[in-house]
């Protein structure tokens, strides 16, 4: 069944967000998409508006693959100055061709003048090749202080994240790499380099985050706060992690435009590519988180992530009640708004016909959630986060996915399930106010 509040394609393999750009009031998600099936393969940017964030609207494929180049994940700008050539305005994508008939990745460009419906390919492609089969996912943004753009960029099977910087978008530089010692795991992917507010000042910091394949906590989504100075990256925190549960991978950002707090929001694939193969075939295959607005907390480690629920979200959901799980089995409708506290211990068990269950534990200051699948056991899970203070647990219950969000942002936890049906049995110990999708006009 599809989510009900979550972006998915109607049909056919999702993977990472791409190309995430707002022009003349529409928000644009473009991502890895197989328009041929539910399986990774013939990779193309997939793409869909939203008028706020919280609702879209799917269009047809922004860039198939072609010329045996597949097109992988990449990043988007807003051309205002017409740097590149392509029209002031032009929305540039600068993605990675990936050849289909050997090991070959390097760097494109895509520009469209009709708001994204139709781009064509730079006929001077690639405009970065180091001849290198791992080279990928360049996420580009512009640097007001040096006037010009920057992209970071992976070595993947290196583990290495290099900067670059362009004054039109079609001839790069190399100007440093960002500093990797200490970084569990291998396999590089989707760097993501964005400037931050902290909260409760007026000053920034900067955040680099990369997903890390295998041997990394977490989704493999880690992060390290520092500054940039328009060339290098110094990072002043050691590496965290940004998500806590087994299935929040390559997010991405929309930089512009900005909240009244200064924050940018991100989103992420509810899914990795271990994963995703044992998911049951229903005809589509993967989802998107919620978008989360970004900023920074300080802490005694220096700083913390923090994410937050991008407000218009909670809009689609109607007002609270409360149910006592203590009483019992409770019918829960497959997607609702859990609010639970952070501040006593309680246990809320989610389950189905099937025998599927959704465990989520709060116990000596450790939340975690089990999800086990008689029906597919190569799904059971078991994640955990101790949180870092006693506020309110939100948990975003869709269909296929569970969200949780703590520590007011600082703590997250994604993971997909596969209860079926339209209403779950809730058990547990505890009150929880719960919030129903609004019936919309
Ligand atoms: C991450 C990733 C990227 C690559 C894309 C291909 O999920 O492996 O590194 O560009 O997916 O689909």
């Amino acid at each position: 069944m599809h989510p009900r509040y979550h972006y998915a394609p109607a049909a056919n393999w999702l993977s990472d967000p791409n190309g995430l750009v707002w022009q003349d009031g529409e928000w644009h998600m473009f991502y890895q998409y197989n328009p041929f099936g539910e399986e990774w393969g013939h990779m193309s940017w997939g793409h869909a508006v939203s008028p706020d964030l919280a609702t879209w609207q799917e269009l047809p494929v922004a860039l198939a693959e072609e010329d045996q180049t597949m097109i992988f994940s990449g990043s988007a700008v807003i051309d205002h100055a017409n740097s590149a050539g392509f029209g002031a305005d032009a929305m540039v994508a600068i993605y990675t061709g990936a050849r289909t008939d050997r090991l070959h990745q390097f760097q494109c460009l895509a520009a469209s003048t009709d708001h994204g419906r139709t781009f064509a390919k730079f006929a001077g492609n690639p405009v970065l090749d180091r001849k290198m089969a791992d080279f990928r996912d360049p996420s580009v943004f512009w640097h007001e202080p040096t006037r010009r753009w920057i992209m970071v960029v992976v070595l993947s099977d290196e583990n290495r994240a290099l900067l670059y910087s362009s004054p039109d978008l079609k001839s790069w530089s190399e100007m440093s790499e960002i500093p990797r010692d200490g970084a569990p795991g291998h396999l590089w992917e989707c760097p993501f380099l964005v400037e931050l507010p902290i909260e409760g000042s007026q000053e920034t910091r900067w955040l680099f985050k990369v997903d890390v394949l295998s041997g990394a906590p977490g989704s493999g989504a880690l992060y390290r706060v520092g500054t940039f100075d328009g060339v290098r990256f110094m990072p002043e925190t050691g590496w965290q992690v940004a998500d806590h549960g087994d299935e929040f991978y390559a997010a991405i950002g929309w930089t512009e435009p900005r909240d009244r707090m200064d924050r940018p929001t991100w989103i992420g694939w509810m899914g990795n590519h271990a994963v995703q193969k044992h998911l049951p075939p229903q005809g589509w295959r993967g989802a998107m988180s919620l978008p989360r607005r970004l900023s920074l907390r300080p802490d005694s480690g220096g700083f913390r992530l923090v994410q937050t629920v991008e407000p218009s979200c909670r809009t689609l959901f109607a007002n609270a009640e409360t149910i006592t799980a203590d009483e019992g089995c409770q019918p829960l409708a497959s997607a609702a708004l859990l609010g639970l506290p952070g501040n006593s211990e309680w246990s809320l068990a989610l389950s189905d016909d099937a025998g599927r269950r959704l465990a989520c534990t709060l116990a000596q200051g450790t939340l975690t959630v089990e999800r086990t699948d008689p029906v597919t056991p190569q799904l059971d899970k078991r994640c955990a986060m101790r949180l870092t203070e006693d506020a309110p647990v939100e948990i975003w219950l869709d269909t296929g996915s569970i969200e949780v969000i703590a520590g007011r942002g600082a703590d997250c936890l994604t993971l997909q399930h596969r209860l079926a049906g339209e209403a779950w049995a809730l058990r547990g110990k505890g009150e929880v106010a719960v919030r129903y999708l609004a019936a919309r006009a």
